[in-house]
């Protein structure tokens, strides 16, 4: 294993009955970050939910709150999803305007992300090395947990990290979308600073050795 790798469940797959507390059960557990998956029924089919979700848990949790937009106009909910408690929010870079979405995330003072399916090229990131505090690279098709990894879609880390680098650039790097203990392994050897987790935290029955068997 490379190195240590910080672990974001994904509450899209928790108990939505019971969203309060299985957010404080992963903080319990020793989650690193929470991810919050935000879907719109445009960008991807499914629809998840909204910023007084985000702003009643912001309540009852401490966690590094991680918002994943899935939307086709980020630009038009961002100020909100920042004001109800994200500290990190990520705009897709096959969204419209991600630009501005990342300048519209700075401005409220919250680190900016841009995400990438995998079947986007990752040079359309090279605008965005500059200037995102972090990236997501997906490994599944957005929309839905609990799907297999594209495992090719890894290959796309280590360009990143190796052009970060050359820009003296430090930030993380977070793979998305099926990872499980079983492939975790090749997600740390591709440079990834961080895994989002779904099924594989929620699906078990004890979410402190899930996470962990995720940290390599
Ligand atoms: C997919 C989401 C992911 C995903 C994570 O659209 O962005 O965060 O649901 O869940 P698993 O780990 O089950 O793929
Ligand atoms: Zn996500």
């Amino acid at each position: 294993m490379a190195h240590k790798l910080k672990v974001a469940p994904s509450i899209i797959a928790g108990d939505h009955a019971r969203l309060g507390e299985e957010v404080r059960a992963i903080e319990v557990a020793g989650a690193d970050i929470l991810h919050l998956d935000i879907m719109d029924g445009h960008f991807v089919p499914n629809i998840t939910f909204g910023p007084k979700v985000v702003e009643d848990l912001r309540k009852v949790s401490g966690l590094c709150f991680d918002c994943h937009l899935m939307l086709e106009k980020p630009c038009s909910m961002i100020v909100e999803f920042c004001r109800a408690g994200a500290d990190r929010v990520s705009v897709h870079v096959e969204a419209k305007e991600p630009r501005r979405a990342l300048e519209l995330i700075k401005a409220q003072g919250k680190l900016g992300g841009i995400a990438i399916s995998p079947e986007t090229d990752v040079a359309l990131l090279d605008e965005f090395l500059e200037v995102a505090d972090f990236f997501v690279v997906m490994t599944v098709h957005p929309g839905f947990y609990g799907q297999s990894m594209i495992v090719e879609a890894l290959d796309k880390v280590p360009i990143i990290k190796e052009k970060l680098k050359r820009l003296c650039r430090d930030c993380p790097v977070q793979v998305d979308g099926g990872v499980s203990p079983k492939n975790v392994e090749l997600v740390a050897r591709a440079m990834a600073d961080e895994v989002v987790a779904g099924a594989s935290v929620f699906g078990a029955s004890d979410y402190r050795t899930a996470i962990e068997a995720l940290r390599g």
